[in-house]
């Protein structure tokens, strides 16, 4: 996605050989235009997989699937990271680790939400390592949805996130591709 990829190269910022910094339109202030375009093009990507709802995580993918929500006409929910005040029990839970800040979370969804009719989308910002798509899978797994895919804005292609996904038979659409990130550039599949 051509308009993805040159917002990266002119706003993203390579803190390492393996993290870019996107808060410009993604993690901290949100650029809806773009955000419009994403949804648009996990659309048409996906217009003949019968999704009936899309699922994300909290916080910075709920930006990227609420647009494609909006796009397809079907419902967004996002997974909860930490327990809330009125969310505490009939839920569908999972651990989550992550080897970037090493520690490990338990997202949660309410059973209420999905089921074993829905034909899902899961939809994150990036994807690493997949731990938190692989949380995502198992949700969907426990609530006995059909997962159409999964839907990334950013992959790190350097690490094994699409692989571990893709050995389960999940259908990964990604729209920027990163190859590396050597010599503070960013370099694209
Ligand atoms: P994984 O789920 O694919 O295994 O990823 P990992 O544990 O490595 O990542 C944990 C968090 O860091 C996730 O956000 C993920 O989106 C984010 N992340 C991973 N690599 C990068 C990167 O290179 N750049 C940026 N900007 N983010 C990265 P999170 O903690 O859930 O944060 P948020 O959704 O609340 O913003």
């Amino acid at each position: 996605m051509d308009i993805l990829k040159k917002k990266i190269l002119d706003e993203g910022k390579v803190l390492s050989e393996s993290v870019l910094k996107v808060d410009s339109f993604l993690n901290h202030q949100i650029d809806p235009v773009l955000m419009k375009n994403i949804g648009e093009e996990f659309s048409a990507r996906f217009k003949d997989a019968g999704i009936t709802k899309i699922v994300t995580i909290e916080s910075s993918g709920i930006a990227p699937a609420t647009m494609t929500g909006l796009v397809m006409g079907v419902p967004v929910i996002f997974a909860r990271k930490r327990r809330s005040l009125t969310l505490v029990d009939h839920l569908y839970s999972a651990e989550v680790h992550s080897f970037t800040k090493k520690e490990t979370s338990e997202i949660s969804i309410s059973k209420d939400y999905i089921n074993g009719d829905d034909v899902v989308l899961l939809m994150d910002d990036f994807l690493a390592n997949g731990q938190a798509a692989l949380g995502l899978v198992s949700i969907a797994e426990q609530a006995g949805a059909q997962i159409a895919g999964v839907g990334i804005v950013i992959e790190k292609g350097f690490q094994n996130g699409s692989s571990q996904l893709q050995e389960r038979g999940i259908r990964v659409e990604s729209l920027a591709i990163i190859k590396s990130l050597t010599d503070g550039k960013v370099n694209f599949k």
